[in-house]
């Protein structure tokens, strides 16, 4: 293993940089490693499963599917999935798992199947169970993945997701890569450019010991994600929760001690999405709580009235900038866990799969 460290002190930030690499790989798949998954998807229900960071994974699926091909989806996270669907023999069932060894996400690949339900699998790992089970199985070819965290895979499962929601919109004309391209593009930067200003940040602030993690829309399940990731390295507390639901009971936790990280998506290319988060982060700013920002091109005069910290983020289509958002919340969680001395690459506790019940 230690040889493939090279230069790097972690495998973690080592894979959070070849993210690019994982968009690419999935830029560069031909259509017809879509195309029989895709006209299984054009017969019936659609449903996606997956757990922890895949689960959110599915969730940015299911936004994909409702934004993008104008499809309704089920979502459930694997271990609640048999309480709460069953899948008739038109339904397909997409399942996403880096290892494809998850046991809670297997048993739901049985359940579907015994109904007759079409699988779909996406996983990194070839000859995994769920690639063999799946009568649609997808690779992701993200390059093994050392580190218990997922990074360099959920961004791929992401690309892989969007592909598919993109390739049943557009039908035989096969979707526009374009986006998938410039979104390589701007990891490059953020990972190469911005990692440092990340870190100052991260390093500020790492001994805030509750956080909220905010987003809305797409971003709702981007601040899911990295505040999972942020807790499964730094073992410190963090909350996560759609924007829109904050002033429902919780905003009374707000204090000038209460720290928030905000997901605020682009004004230009999502700007409904834009008002609303901001709304949410002017009541927080006003009972005195502490805002950390990954945004666009805010104008300073906001940011300072209204954040603790800015990070300005790559610009990249609607649809992408989860992406970007997520790996930025990646190296947040990173760059903390550094300063206080984890044990990044394998936090206690945790398996890289777990394939127990
Ligand atoms: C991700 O950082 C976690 N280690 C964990 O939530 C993981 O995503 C989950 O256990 C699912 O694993 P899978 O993708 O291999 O199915």
């Amino acid at each position: 293993e230690a040889s493939e460290l090279g230069r790097w002190p972690h495998y973690m930030i080592k894979e959070i940089n070849e993210t690019a690499a994982s968009v690419r790989m999935v830029a560069g798949m031909p259509r017809s490693a879509f195309a029989p998954a895709v006209a299984r998807l054009g017969k019936g229900d659609i449903a996606l499963c997956g757990a922890g960071s895949s689960h959110y994974v599915c969730m940015l699926g299911q936004y994909f599917f409702h934004q993008i091909a104008g499809r309704r989806a089920i979502c459930h996270s694997a271990d609640e999935f048999m309480n709460l669907a069953r899948l008739d023999a038109d339904a397909t069932l997409i399942t996403i798992s880096q290892s494809g060894e998850t046991y809670d996400t297997l048993r739901v690949m049985e359940y579907a199947q015994a109904d007759g339900a079409a699988l779909v699998a996406v996983n990194n790992v070839a000859g995994s169970t769920a690639q063999r089970m799946a009568e649609f199985p997808i690779l992701q070819q993200a390059g093994r993945e050392v580190c218990v965290l997922s990074t360099k895979s959920v961004v791929s499962q992401t690309a892989i997701a969007w592909r598919l929601a993109a390739e049943l919109a557009a039908g035989p004309d096969g979707a526009d890569l374009t986006d998938l391209a410039t979104l390589a593009t701007q990891l490059d930067e953020l990972v190469q450019g911005m990692s440092d200003t990340i870190r100052d940040v991260a390093e500020r602030y790492r001994w805030i010991e509750h956080w909220f993690f905010l987003g809305r829309g797409l971003h709702w399940p981007v601040a899911a994600e990295s505040a999972l990731k942020f807790k499964e390295v730094s073992y410190i507390h963090a909350e996560a929760m759609p924007a829109g639901f904050l002033k429902h009971g919780t905003i009374s936790l707000i204090d000038e001690k209460f720290f928030t990280v905000a997901f605020i998506p682009n004004a230009q290319t999502d700007p409904e999405s834009f008002a609303h988060v901001v709304s949410s982060l002017h009541e927080i700013a006003a009972r005195g709580g502490n805002i950390i920002g990954f945004g666009h091109d805010l104008p300073a005069s906001f940011a300072e009235g209204l954040l603790e910290a800015y990070v300005q983020l790559p610009s990249v289509s609607k649809f992408m900038d989860p992406v970007i958002q997520m790996v930025a919340g990646q190296l947040f969680a990173y760059h903390g866990a550094v300063k206080l001395g984890r044990n990044i690459d394998r936090p206690r506790a945790l398996a890289k799969a777990v394939t127990v019940r």
